[in-house]
């Protein structure tokens, strides 16, 4: 598959054709599912992890902690397992309807402690429903899985796992690494930081297990602009976690519509002045809610001329990025839904600058949702 190719045809107004078979929604792991073991003092629970992140939580496996474009969840996880865990070191392949793990052999030589979760997609999935549009879909969807484990992680103690999102290898498209309870951090090719670790987050308390077991993205309409301030802090929120791979702003309604981005003190400022979330709605395949929701957060970059290097890395941190943003937004109480299918969207052109430069890559509509859920 030729990434620069599929990329640039899915931002044509071409449409899919009719929906085709998803086939399994689980890869055929070889060998027997074993459960993963319970949880064992001092050590990493892979099973929690995971229940916190990937696991179905519905037979149809439509219910996850993470999000995904239609539900159709191509993200598949293998496991690399090292010392001090519940799980016996080795690899494995994830089975997230029925919780199981199977084991696929051992682990190589020189896995760090802790476990490394790589992720890989099977393509038929998304394409089934999104046909030539899926590729940027399924780079987003495994960025969203990062960000899910990422939070995952936080939940269960560890505050800062180890992330590869780079977009250097196709197989695995991403991993994220969480080392054992009380290990320092080992350097390993999964767990090679990313450039987040420059930029300061916004501090927040760590999810709850039930933050995460309870996500939802919010349902159109999603009316109401968000307070000024619940903006700022998310779209800083994803600016941190995009680590400066893309360019961030907003689109917002009422009052005064305009596009806003962060200003280097922290501040927001305008970037246009007039109402972009009609345009928008037809650029996301013609998505007439997006027209009337409260704000819509966008991350844009990934030009014409970009290598496939470059398009998995810009893809992978934007649907982390905006995973992140998502959580940050339901935390202040705002209702959100990521927005993945971005057709002639070249935001860049729109603003006065060159064409082919700042695509839409990803996006997050947000509604005020309501006052009384907001938590911190
Ligand atoms: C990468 C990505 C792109 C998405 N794009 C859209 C979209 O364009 N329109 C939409 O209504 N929902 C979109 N969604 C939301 C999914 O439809 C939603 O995550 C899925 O139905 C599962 O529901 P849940 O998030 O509540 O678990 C997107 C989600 C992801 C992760």
């Amino acid at each position: 598959m030729d990434l620069v190719t599929a990329l640039a045809r899915a931002r044509t107004d071409e449409p899919p054709g009719p929906d085709t078979p998803a086939g399994p929604a689980v890869p055929d792991w070889p060998g027997p599912a074993r459960e993963l073991p319970p949880a064992a003092p001092g050590r990493l629970d892979p099973s929690r992890l995971l229940r916190l992140s990937l696991a179905a939580s519905d037979p149809a496996g439509r219910l996850r902690p993470t999000p995904s474009a239609g539900a159709l969840h191509p993200v598949d996880a293998r496991l690399v397992v090292g010392d001090g865990c519940s799980l016996p070191p080795g690899r494995y392949g994830y089975d997230p309807l029925r919780h199981r793990v199977h084991h696929l052999g051992p682990a190589p030589h020189h896995t760090p402690p802790g476990v490394t979760v790589e992720l890989t997609v099977t393509p038929q999935r998304t394409q089934s429903h999104y046909g030539h549009r899926a590729w940027p879909l399924l780079l987003l969807d495994t960025g969203h899985a990062t960000a899910a484990l990422r939070l995952a992680a936080q939940a269960i103690g560890y505050p800062r796992p180890g992330l590869h999102l780079d977009g250097s290898t196709e197989h695995p498209l991403a991993a994220v690494y969480v080392p054992p309870p009380g290990a320092e951090r080992q350097s390993s090719a999964a767990e090679r930081p990313s450039r987040e670790e420059d930029r300061p987050a916004p501090q927040a308390a760590p999810p709850t297990p039930t933050d995460l077991l309870t996500r939802r993205s919010a349902p159109p309409p999603l009316a109401g602009t968000p307070a000024r301030d619940d903006l700022r802090h998310v779209l800083a929120v994803a600016e941190a976690a995009g680590a400066g791979r893309l360019r961030w702003c907003a689109a917002v309604g009422e009052p005064e519509p305009q596009l806003v981005e962060m200003a280097p003190d922290g501040t927001l400022r305008r970037l246009a002045a007039g109402e972009a979330r009609p345009t928008l709605a037809v650029w996301a395949a013609g998505q007439r809610w997006l027209a009337d929701a409260g704000a819509v957060l966008l991350a844009y970059g990934c030009p014409s001329d970009a290598d496939a290097p470059r398009i998995r890395g810009d893809h992978l941190h934007a649907g982390h990025a905006v995973g992140c943003a998502q959580f940050a937004a339901a935390r202040r109480g705002l209702a959100a839904r990521p927005v993945g299918s971005w057709q002639r969207a070249d935001l860049g052109a729109a603003l006065g600058g060159p064409p082919h430069q700042n695509w839409i890559v990803h996006g997050l509509a947000l509604g005020a949702g309501r006052p009384e859920k907001r938590t911190s």
